[in-house]
Parts: C-alpha cells; sequence; structure tokens
C-alpha cells in the first residue's frame, strides 16, 4: 500500500516536471535575438502573432527585462478567451521595460503603465515603438510610486481598473509594505490581480502569505525551473474582512 501510494507521489512529481519544463521552454521561445546587429541593441519577442522590440538599459533595475515578464505575457496570449482585455482597463505595476504593457495593449487593453521616474523614459520609447498604429488605445505611461500619493493620483471613485499586471515587483526592497497598499488601494470588488513572482530569498517571499491575508489567490501556474509562480488575486468580501478585523 504505501509503496503504491510513494510510486504515485513519484508518477505526480515526473508529471508536474514535464510540464514546469515544457510550459517554460515554450516561454523562453517567445524571445529571439536580432541577426544582424544594428546601431541600436534590442531584445525580440514574439506575442499576439507580432514581434517585440525591447530597448533595455543597465544602469536601472526597470531596465532589464526579467522572466516574470515574459511568463505573465505568455499566459495573456494563451488565455484571451478566459481572461479577455478588450477594451478592459489595465493598470501595470513597475512595469519596467514595458513589455506586460505591449502585450495587454496589442490584445485590445487600455492600459496605464506604471513605474518610478527614473524608468519612464525608456518605457515611454519601448511603449510606443511598439503599440503606434497597432493597437486600438496606446497606452498611456505615467508615475507611480508605491504608496505615495496614490489616492491622488488614482482616486478610487474615478479609477475602476479590471486588471492589475505586475511581473517580479516584489524582491529584496525597502517598500513591500507599500506596494501591498497600493495592491489594496487599486484593486476593487471586481479588480482582478495577475501577478508573475519570482521567489528568491525570504523574507521578501513571505509576501506572497501576507498577500493571502488580503486577497484571495489562485496559482496559475507554477514553474519551479525558473523560480516563477503566475497568480491571479482578487479582493475578499467585506464579510471575510469584518470577520477577520473582529477577530483580530
Ligand atoms: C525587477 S523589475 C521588473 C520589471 C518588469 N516588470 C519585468 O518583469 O521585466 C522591478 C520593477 O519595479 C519598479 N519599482 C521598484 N520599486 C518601486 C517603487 N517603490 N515604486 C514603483 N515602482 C518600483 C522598478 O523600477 C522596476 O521596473
Amino acid at each position: 500500500m504505501e509503496s503504491l501510494q510513494s510510486k504515485a507521489t513519484e508518477d505526480t512529481k515526473e508529471e508536474g516536471a514535464a510540464v514546469d519544463a515544457e510550459l517554460a521552454k515554450a516561454i523562453m521561445a517567445r524571445g529571439f535575438r536580432p541577426s544582424v546587429i544594428g546601431v541600436e541593441a534590442w531584445e525580440g519577442y514574439r506575442f499576439h502573432d507580432q514581434e517585440i522590440k525591447i530597448k533595455e538599459s543597465t544602469d536601472v533595475y526597470g531596465a532589464v527585462l526579467w522572466p516574470s515578464a515574459m511568463v505573465l505575457c505568455h499566459f495573456l496570449d494563451t488565455n484571451r478567451d478566459k481572461y479577455n482585455l478588450l477594451d478592459k482597463n489595465v493598470i501595470e505595476l513597475g512595469a519596467g521595460t514595458g513589455l506586460v504593457t505591449i502585450v495587454a495593449s496589442l490584445l485590445g487593453a487600455k492600459v496605464t503603465s506604471t513605474d518610478l521616474p527614473d524608468v519612464l523614459g525608456n518605457l515611454q520609447y519601448n511603449v510606443l515603438r511598439n503599440t503606434k498604429d497597432r493597437c486600438k488605445y496606446i497606452p498611456s505611461v505615467t508615475e507611480l510610486i508605491w504608496g505615495q500619493e496614490v489616492e491622488q493620483r488614482f482616486p478610487r471613485a474615478t479609477h475602476c481598473f479590471d486588471f492589475i499586471l505586475a511581473a517580479d515587483v516584489v524582491y529584496a526592497h525597502p517598500y513591500l509594505n507599500e506596494l501591498m497598499d497600493t495592491f489594496d488601494h487599486l484593486c476593487q470588488e471586481n479588480t482582478q490581480i495577475l501577478w508573475a513572482m519570482r521567489f528568491r530569498l525570504d523574507p521578501e517571499n513571505r509576501f506572497v502569505d501576507r498577500f493571502q491575508q488580503r486577497f484571495h489567490l489562485e496559482e496559475l501556474y507554477d514553474l519551479p525551473s525558473l523560480s516563477i509562480k503566475l497568480y491571479r488575486g482578487w479582493r475578499r468580501g467585506r464579510e471575510t474582512r469584518d470577520h477577520r478585523e473582529a477577530a483580530a
């Protein structure tokens, strides 16, 4: 009996590893390098049957494209029926080089792409270059420093987002509380959060547990080979929160 159970566990592990390997391969195959090196360096990606050219710069964190962004884009591109972005209001946090914003825009969303001030120049450049004359809505690129003037800049009464997108925004930076508060502010009753999390070290990995205290969390992808999970989050019901506050 015991050996049957351990065989079943082994089989499940092997199946999980095979799914991970296949999915990770499909995701990484989205990237390509230019065959001819030109004056300007760029990385290429294929999503929504289109070539996307991304310029990186090595001086700041947000100017490099991280694999989590590819994971989130792959999910959006291959789940268009279930997560239809056409005409949806979408905000991206920590957009970096803009790949997620660009793919969401190609899929028909109205995207507000946000990041720190230093990153916005390169982000705007990539976004415009890849969305102009290709998308129903040109994304708006704007500053959003987590936790700072979020209500003034994105009042809940007038800014209702269908989706919040975030790729690799949790790592060893000192603004995890501010990031959580920003998710909390922007996520209304009908908002869905699609968040690709790259697991590195504790304590930042514990952000997931803290996130679950405020939001429901569903795991959409588990990719151990990339140390990335993709989650869908949504606001816990008012009753649940009231119950938790009463119990505290
Ligand atoms: C690891 S990069 C990920 C970039 C992009 N999402 C990707 O996956 O390629 C983290 C991003 O979060 C942004 N960021 C870091 N701290 C921030 C803060 N306090 N407020 C807003 N954005 C921040 C960085 O500028 C950067 O673009």
